[in-house]
């Protein structure tokens, strides 16, 4: 259902419009605006240990983002976003799914997310494909002065 294609400079303005919309962050994470030129400077750079992707329809319309950071331990943690309009049709899930197996398929061992309980819909996503809850950590992000609880989840290849 859905693509996964590396950003690139023609990509800008999705990540304008979209990035510096509230809604697309969520209520989870902090916003954080970003001009013009700093997506301008930053696309292009070589971004080692990210894999950073746009989520695309198979028609070719940009639906959000999901990216996948390497760790210490050589596991990948993982975090998405899809903008509103296209929420609740499965984009995530698909997205969440083609990433864990192409890292599971270059040889990665383990993959991380961590959400707030509160993120229903991003714990279902992880729910769905399988990662398991495995740290509860209280007060994981002052989100404005608001302190947020998360859930570690994690998915490892099978042996
Ligand atoms: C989290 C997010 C990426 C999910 O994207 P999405 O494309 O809508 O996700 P999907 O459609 O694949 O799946 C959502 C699931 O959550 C479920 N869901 C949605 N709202 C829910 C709620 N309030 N309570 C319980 N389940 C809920 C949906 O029913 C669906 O599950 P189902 O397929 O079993 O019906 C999107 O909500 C988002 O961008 N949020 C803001 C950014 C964010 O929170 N990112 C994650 C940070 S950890």
């Amino acid at each position: 259902m859905v693509n996964l294609r590396p950003f690139d400079s023609g990509d800008a303005d999705f990540l304008y419009i979209w990035g510096n919309n509230p809604e697309y962050t969520g209520r989870y994470e902090p916003f954080e605006p970003v001009t013009r030129s700093e997506l301008d400077d930053w696309l292009p750079r070589e971004k080692p240990g990210i894999l950073w992707y746009v989520i695309e329809t198979r028609g070719g319309e940009k639906v959000g983002q999901i990216v996948a950071r390497l760790q210490d331990d050589g596991s990948y943690q993982i975090g998405y976003r899809v903008i509103p309009p296209a929420r609740g049709r499965g984009v995530c899930s698909d997205a969440v799914r083609t990433l864990v197996c192409h890292l599971f398929a270059s040889g990665v061992q383990r993959i991380v997310a961590e959400a707030s309980p509160k993120n229903k819909p991003s714990t279902r996503v992880l729910e769905k494909i399988g990662f398991r809850a495995i740290d509860y950590k209280k007060k994981a992000l002052d989100l404005n002065g608001v302190w947020l609880d998360g859930v570690v989840h994690e998915i490892k290849i099978r042996p």
